[in-house]
C-alpha cells in the first residue's frame, strides 16, 4: 500500500511509454515488501531532472533514450565509469541532495555474459560501435576480455576500438574465425520481417558463446541461427534485467530479486 512514506523512483525518457523498467523494479519492491513506486516519466528537457528529483525526492531514477549523454553535463557527480563510456543510465538522490550519475549497462552486459560462462581471456566479437556496442565492450573487458570492434562503417567502430585499445575491423571483412563469443549490438533483429541477420550464419560456430541485445523479439534469427549451431546463447532481456537488478542494489542496498524481476519482465513480452 502507497502511503505517505512511500519512496518514489522512475525511468526518464522520451518516449517512455513502452519501457519495461516499472514493471522490473515494482515486482521487485513488492517481492520485497518495500514502500516503494517505481513510475514512468516522459521528458522532453532533461536539464530540469536534477532539480524534480531533489524537490520531489525522488531516490533513483533510470535514464533512457535520448538522455544517457545529456546527464553527463547536469549531474553533481559522475561516476568513473560512466565518464568513460560518455552515457548515464542510473540517477541516485543522495541524502545531501546531490545526484550521482552512473552506468549499470556496461555491467549488465558483463554479468550477462558471465550467465554462459568465464570470460577472463576470451576473444569477443562485437558487432556494433554505438551506445550499446560501447557498454558491451567496456564491461567484458573489464572482465578481463580481448573486445574486437566489428563496424559497418570505419569511422564509428575505430574511435570506440582506439578508446578501449582494441582491435577494429570492418563487418563487409569479419569471418568470425578465432572469436570465442560474438555480440549484436546494432539494432538489426528488432524488426524480423524486413531484418537480415548481421553476420552470415557460416560466421558462427558450435563452440561460440552468442549474445543478442535486441531482446523483442525475444529470439532473433541470429540467436535461432546460434541455436541450430550447438551455441550457448544469451538474449538481450538478460542484459536488460542485469542493468536494472544493479540500479535495484545502488537505490536500497537490497540484493535484487533477480529471478522475479525476469519473471515480471517475461509476463508482460
Ligand atoms: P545505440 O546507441 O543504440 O547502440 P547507435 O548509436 O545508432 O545505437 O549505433 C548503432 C550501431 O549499429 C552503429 O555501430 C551502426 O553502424 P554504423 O556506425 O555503420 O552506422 C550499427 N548498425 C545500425 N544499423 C545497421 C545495419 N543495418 N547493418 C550493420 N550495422 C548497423
Amino acid at each position: 500500500m502507497m502511503d505517505a512514506e512511500t519512496a518514489l523512483f522512475g525511468v526518464m525518457g522520451h518516449p517512455v511509454a513502452h519501457s519495461l523498467s516499472p514493471v522490473m523494479h515494482n515486482a521487485a519492491f513488492g517481492f520485497l515488501g518495500l514502500n516503494a513506486v517505481y513510475l514512468a516519466f516522459d521528458v522532453k528537457d532533461p536539464a530540469g531532472v536534477p532539480v524534480a528529483m531533489r524537490t520531489f525526492g525522488i531516490r533513483g531514477m533510470s535514464v533512457t533514450l535520448p538522455h544517457k549523454e545529456a546527464l553527463l553535463s547536469l549531474v553533481d557527480e559522475l561516476d568513473p565509469m560512466a565518464e568513460k563510456m560518455g552515457a548515464v543510465n542510473t540517477l541516485c538522490l543522495k541524502d545531501d541532495g546531490r545526484i550521482i550519475g552512473l552506468n549499470t549497462d556496461w555491467c549488465g552486459a558483463r554479468d550477462a555474459l558471465l550467465e554462459a560462462g568465464p570470460l577472463h581471456g576470451k576473444r569477443v566479437a562485437i558487432l556494433g560501435a554505438g551506445g550499446a556496442g560501447r557498454a558491451v565492450a567496456f564491461g567484458i573487458r573489464e572482465a578481463g576480455a580481448f573486445p574486437l570492434i566489428v563496424n559497418r562503417s570505419r569511422e564509428k567502430g575505430e574511435a570506440l576500438a582506439c578508446d578501449l585499445g582494441a582491435d577494429f575491423c570492418l563487418l563487409s571483412n569479419f569471418t568470425g574465425i578465432g572469436m570465442d563469443i560474438l555480440v549484436n549490438t546494432t539494432s538489426l533483429g528488432m524488426h524480423p520481417d524486413v531484418d537480415t541477420m548481421p553476420v552470415q550464419a557460416a560466421v558462427l560456430h558450435g563452440g561460440m558463446v552468442v549474445m543478442d541485445i535486441v531482446y523483442n523479439p525475444r529470439k532473433t534469427k541470429l540467436i535461432r541461427a546460434a541455436e541450430s549451431l550447438g551455441c550457448r546463447v544469451v538474449d538481450g532481456l538478460e542484459m536488460f534485467i542485469r542493468q536494472g537488478a544493479l540500479q535495484f542494489e545502488l537505490w536500497t542496498g537490497r540484493e535484487a530479486p533477480v529471478d522475479c524481476m525476469r519473471k515480471a519482465v517475461e509476463d508482460v513480452l
